[in-house]
């Protein structure tokens, strides 16, 4: 928590004597709220407005490689008040996840606040490969297998797998290890349900050259700054 009037001098916008005037001129909202205390108190998470315009925080940016587990969902918030990914993580800054994996899926899922590269990665142009290990029901024919590996029209549009690869196979159910640049929702699920084969368990392996290491199911760690130029020097 830090003083109002240092939070909006430190993010550039005035002097910390002109932003206190500002706030005893009844100039300044913190979350739609009118605050003319000097002494206020604020954190990461608060919206700061002055004379109607929202305070742009050039505050730092954070990058974390989560774990997902089953049963949370890929969002800030949720209606239903069903667990969400970010509140796995502990930090005061407002992160968001890149792209989502279903509620049910597990596995490799990035949260950030930067939304330059959240967006970059996210770009049609630029999607990286994901790995995703799929349990599904039943075996693939000799014949499915091949022509998923050419690729299948999904909804008017054709996926090619960059991967594919039967890893085991049991008497009811296969895995499958598949690898996709496109990111659609649902497509792992919506590939094998239209070779009549729906998916039983769903998880995310790798996202481009990320992997999951020893993370455990809910685990998490930054990325480091390697890691981060890495991503955006993927084109
Ligand atoms: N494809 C799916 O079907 N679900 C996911 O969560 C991710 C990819």
């Amino acid at each position: 928590m830090e003083r109002l009037q240092k939070v909006i001098a430190s993010n550039g916008y005035t002097s910390r004597r002109k932003a206190e005037e500002l706030i005893k001129t009844g100039k300044v909202k913190v979350n739609g709220i009118l605050v003319q205390e000097l002494g206020t108190k604020v954190n990461e998470k608060d919206t700061i407005e002055i004379e109607g315009k929202l305070l742009e925080k050039n505050e730092q940016k954070v990058y974390y490689l989560l774990n997902k587990p089953r049963g949370v969902i890929s969002s800030v918030c949720d209606d239903k008040n069903r667990k969400t990914v970010v509140s796995l993580i502990n930090t005061n800054v407002r992160i968001y996840p890149i792209g989502r994996l279903d509620y049910d899926t597990t596995g490799l899922l990035l949260l950030t606040n930067d939304g330059e590269l959240a967006n970059q990665l996210m770009h049609p142009k630029n999607e990286v490969e994901k790995r995703y290990i799929a349990k599904i029901v039943g075996n693939l024919t000799p014949s499915e297998f091949y022509s998923l590996k050419q690729g299948i029209m999904i909804e008017k549009r054709k996926v090619i797998p960059t991967y594919l690869k039967v890893r085991k196979t049991e008497e009811n159910a296969q895995i499958i290890e598949i690898g996709l640049i496109e990111g659609r929702n649902h497509i792992v699920k919506k590939i094998f349900e239209s070779l009549n084969h729906p998916v039983d368990k769903l998880k995310r392996e790798s996202y481009a050259f990320l992997t999951l290491g020893n993370l455990k199911s809910g685990e998490y760690r930054e990325l480091s700054l390697k890691e981060v130029k890495k991503l955006y020097s993927l084109k």
